[in-house]
Formats: structure tokens, C-alpha cells, sequence
């Protein structure tokens, strides 16, 4: 950190070769990119990009028996009007994200057919549901968040279809969308039909500016991999977590 600060860029990538983590935080939780000078900044980055698209590919690899979503399948979810949490309170979903489902819901509805893939809180199909889509699909696999849903009369709107199962057990059942959110729980990109529109909750590290910018960009670099562009649409933060 005091490397990156002093703008020691020797320093900083000798560290870096020898080992020393990119990400860690210092008590007040900043990184030593959100403190570094002009000179170290770009290091950093290339350094954290370079290694979480190695440690992500190496990841991947490992879980490939196995969705890492499976457990959290089968175990129970609670619900508040603030959040969902899984078995181990974690936050599935919460409810400060509601401007950010609004502005994913502006992006996928451009008209036609809009495809969600996770129900979580049903902020993102609310928003969904006020642009009138010719078809709104909504996919969801957990029990109990599906029953939620019916609960809450999802399934008597008359333009939507609801798809209960995992997305990767039920794709034959789906067509192709106009617009697609994908918003799911410890999972992966997916893929849609050319020209259509992706958009998906980046929620990676979104508390540190630093990491932020480095999880944003690795994102864009594996989705143009697959064959995308990405735009990102940046939103007053402030706004979202004072609601
Ligand atoms: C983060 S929440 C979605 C929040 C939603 N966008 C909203 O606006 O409230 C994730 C949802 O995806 C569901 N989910 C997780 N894995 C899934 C899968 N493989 N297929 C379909 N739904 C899945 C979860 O049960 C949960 O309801």
C-alpha cells in the first residue's frame, strides 16, 4: 500500500512478482489501488486482472461437476421487506438494490419479449411489469421463493409466464427474448440471440472503489470473449443506499 501510495512502481510490482496480494484491505477497508498514484495505479489493475481471470478459469474448472448454486437450492431462504437470506444469512437479494432493477428493467425493455432469470425480491419483474411487455418469462428454481411468488399472485398476471426450475435444466421450455435480465445466485454469464440485449447485476465487490473498477472490467474483457460489448450505466450510489 505505501508503495502504490508514494507511487513506487519498482517497489509495488517486485511485491506484487513476490507474492503480495493485490486485494488486501487496511482497517478503514481500502485497497492498494484506491490508494495508489498515476504511476501504480495501471499496475495494480493489469495485476488484478491478470489474476482473478487465472484463479476464475482455474475456479470454473473445479466446480464443473456441479453448479455452486445446488446447496443453496435445497436449503431454506427467509424473507423481510429489506432482504432475502440464504440458510447461512447471507443476502440473496436486498431491498436498496431496487434502483438498479429499475434501471436493468429500462435497458432489457425495449419492447416484445423480456426474459428474468431469478425472482429473488421481485423488484426487477415489478419494474418489468410497468413497460408492458408483449411476453414477461420469469425463471426461478428455488422452492420456496417460488411459492412466494405464487403467493403473491404472480402467476394470474396475464402476460407472464413463470418457469419453475433451474435455468440450466429448463432451457428447452424458454424461446428467444428481446430483452434478458439474468440475475441469479452464485452463478455465470449466459448467453442470448444476436442483437438482443444482456443485462445482469454486477454485485462483485461493489463497497470498494478499487476492486469495483477491476471486477468491472473483467467482466467486459470475459464477456468479449463470448462475442459482447458492454456498456456499463453508472448510477448515484448515494441514492441507492440511503432508500
Ligand atoms: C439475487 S436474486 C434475484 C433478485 C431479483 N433480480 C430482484 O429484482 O428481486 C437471485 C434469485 O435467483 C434464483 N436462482 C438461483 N439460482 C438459480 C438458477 N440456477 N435458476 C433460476 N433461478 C435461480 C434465486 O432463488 C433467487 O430468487
Amino acid at each position: 500500500m505505501h508503495a502504490a501510495e508514494g507511487g513506487h512502481a519498482a517497489v509495488a510490482r517486485l511485491l506484487l512478482d513476490c507474492g503480495a496480494p493485490w486485494n488486501v484491505l487496511s482497517p478503514s477497508g481500502l485497497s492498494a489501488g484506491d490508494l495508489a498514484s498515476d504511476d501504480t495505479y495501471d499496475l495494480l489493475l493489469d495485476h488484478a486482472l491478470r489474476s482473478e481471470l487465472i484463479l476464475g478459469t482455474v475456479a470454473r474448472r473445479q466446480n464443473s461437476d456441479g453448479p455452486p448454486a445446488e446447496n443453496y437450492l435445497e436449503s431454506r431462504v427467509s424473507f423481510s421487506e429489506e432482504r432475502v437470506m440464504d440458510a447461512e444469512s447471507k443476502a440473496v437479494m436486498m431491498a436498496w438494490e431496487r434502483p438498479l432493477m429499475e434501471a436493468h428493467a429500462r435497458a432489457v425493455c425495449q419492447g416484445g419479449k423480456v426474459l428474468n432469470i431469478g425472482f429473488g425480491m421481485d423488484l426487477v419483474d415489478e419494474a418489468i411489469q410497468r413497460y408492458e411487455p408483449e411476453e414477461h418469462t420469469i425463471v426461478e428454481a428455488h422452492p420456496e421463493v417460488y411459492a412466494r411468488m405464487l403467493k403473491l399472485g404472480w402467476g394470474e398476471k396475464k402476460n407472464v409466464r413463470i418457469v419453475f426450475g433451474r435455468w440450466q435444466d429448463v432451457m428447452p421450455q424458454l424461446e428467444s427474448y428481446d430483452g434478458i435480465f439474468f440475475d441469479t445466485y452464485g452463478e455465470y454469464y449466459e448467453d442470448m440471440r444476436p442483437g438482443g440485449i444482456y443485462s445482469y447485476f454486477n454485485g462483485l465487490c461493489g463497497d470498494n472503489a478499487f476492486f469495483h473498477v477491476v471486477y468491472c472490467q473483467l467482466v467486459a474483457m470475459e464477456l468479449a470473449n463470448l462475442g459482447y460489448s458492454t456498456q456499463f450505466i453508472p448510477l448515484p450510489v448515494k441514492d441507492c443506499v440511503t432508500e
